[in-house]
């Protein structure tokens, strides 16, 4: 009798299922013959018995890649359930909101271009009858029936708004200019992802909505700052004269797993260089105080927003205000690391305080962040506990980079 273990090797490293049923079919006819050329005293029935064990083997490896698991999904009625479009859907925001719509029984189709987003962020709903992904850049026009439109295709870090600052401008403006046309042409709501630095170097603590921003328009981040608020002003032109439907999310600064390595924000430099026992880098005496959300608190405003009536600009964000040398020393304490603490002199434009007015979203949509802090954080370093060690593997180390750069000099985020 064959062996028949690594033929059935072969069959699992084949990847084309065709290919994999033809040898497989062939591996069976083959064991069948050699049975029956066998010496004549052996009984049928046993023969046949081995050939049947031999391809309930085999079709147990034919079976066994296509049976993926998905997380659960709900079942909605084809009156609840939507065709929804996440632009940058493979990026960390965008994969954390394509869960929970997908695990809501939504039909999601994310597209992005790849610059930031990686497709081991949504591979899990690759092959998903609800779900679909598209390689395609926003800049260029996209033909689709949708419902509603979660418009975050951007990069949102700086070193990664600052590598490209045309293209950055490019994808805020032309991007959002055809997201605009599609949901116009198909009757799709339309939600943008904006971001608190609308607000630019405030001059106002907390900031709210009816604060018009304090921006630099010719400074090394205006690219993402005015891209950011030229796309509020043609979703508001979208909405009054071709009466669009539109959300516009003011997004804080957030965190949490599936966030960029490289992000350059204080929360990730922390964690990478308390996990790599380097010392954590705080500029100036750590006094700066900083506000962080949890992704799924703002993926959970991001849809209450879009199904609600609210169709002014709302911040997303957490108020709860921490110095960098407490996120500093949490970080550490939580990773159980032995690094230091190392003070470098202080950026000159390092904003004192940062903190959301979240009162508007909390009246209007009822939201507000509910992920106590250390909670998140333990998330996040499980995350990139396993990421360094995946890199690791594959032989790449990441550094955090300094997170942005003005006038020669790094600053926290
Ligand atoms: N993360 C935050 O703290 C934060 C804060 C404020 C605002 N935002 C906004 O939220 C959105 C998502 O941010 P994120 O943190 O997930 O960033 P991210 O970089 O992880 O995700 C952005 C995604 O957009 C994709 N993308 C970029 N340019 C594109 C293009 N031209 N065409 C198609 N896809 C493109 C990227 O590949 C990536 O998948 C962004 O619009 C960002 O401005 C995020």
């Amino acid at each position: 009798m064959v062996s028949k273990g690594p033929l059935l090797r072969l069959l699992t490293a084949i990847n084309r299922r065709r290919m994999k049923l033809l040898v497989g079919l062939a591996f069976v006819a083959y064991v069948a013959c050699e049975s029956l050329q066998e010496n004549g005293d052996q009984k049928v029935e046993s023969k046949i018995e081995e050939v049947s064990l031999t391809a309930v083997a085999v079709c147990s490896v034919l079976k066994s890649p296509f049976t993926q698991k998905y997380p659960p999904v709900k079942f909605l009625s084809e009156k609840d359930r939507k065709r929804i479009l996440i632009t940058g859907g493979a990026g960390f925001v965008g994969s954390h909101l394509t869960d929970k719509l997908m695990m809501d029984g939504h039909e999601v189709t994310v597209v992005d271009n790849f610059f930031t987003g990686r497709k081991r962020n949504v591979e899990h709903w690759i092959g998903h009858e609800n779900f679909e992904l598209i390689n395609h850049d926003v800049v260029e026009p996209l033909y689709i029936e949708v419902d509603q439109i979660y418009h975050l295709a951007s990069p949102a870090s700086p070193p990664n708004y600052m590598y490209n600052p045309i293209k950055t401008l490019k994808t805020n403006t032309i991007g959002t200019l055809n997201m605009l046309g599609l949901a116009k042409r198909v009757g799709a709501r339309l939600l943008l992802a904006s971001t608190s630095e609308v607000y630019g170097d405030p001059e106002v603590h907390p900031q709210n909505e009816d604060y018009w921003g304090h921006v630099n328009p010719i400074g090394p981040r205006a690219c993402y700052d005015e891209g950011k608020r030229v796309a509020e002003t043609m979703c508001y032109a979208y909405m009054k004269q071709e009466g669009v439907e539109v959300r516009v999310a003011r997004i804080f600064n957030t965190f949490g797993p599936r966030m960029h390595m490289n992000d350059g924000r204080v929360v990730s430099n922390f964690i990478l260089q308390a996990l790599q026992g380097e010392p954590l880098t705080v500029y100036g005496p750590g006094t700066q105080t900083r506000a962080f959300q949890y992704v799924s608190d703002l993926v959970n405003g991001l849809v209450a927003l879009m199904n609600s009536n609210v169709s002014s600009p709302v911040n997303l964000g957490n108020p709860e205000e921490h110095t960098i040398l407490e996120f500093a020393q949490l970080i550490k304490k939580l990773v159980g690391s032995g690094s230091e603490i190392q003070f470098l002199s202080e950026a000159q434009d390092d904003p004192q305080k940062r903190k959301p007015d979240i009162r508007k979203a909390k009246l209007l949509l009822g939201w507000e962040p509910v992920v106590p802090l250390e909670e998140g954080l333990n998330k996040a370093i499980h995350y990139f506990r396993k990421e360094l060690e995946y890199q690791a593997n594959n032989q790449y180390i990441p550094k955090p980079k300094p997170a942005r750069m003005k006038k020669g000099r790094t600053r926290h985020n």
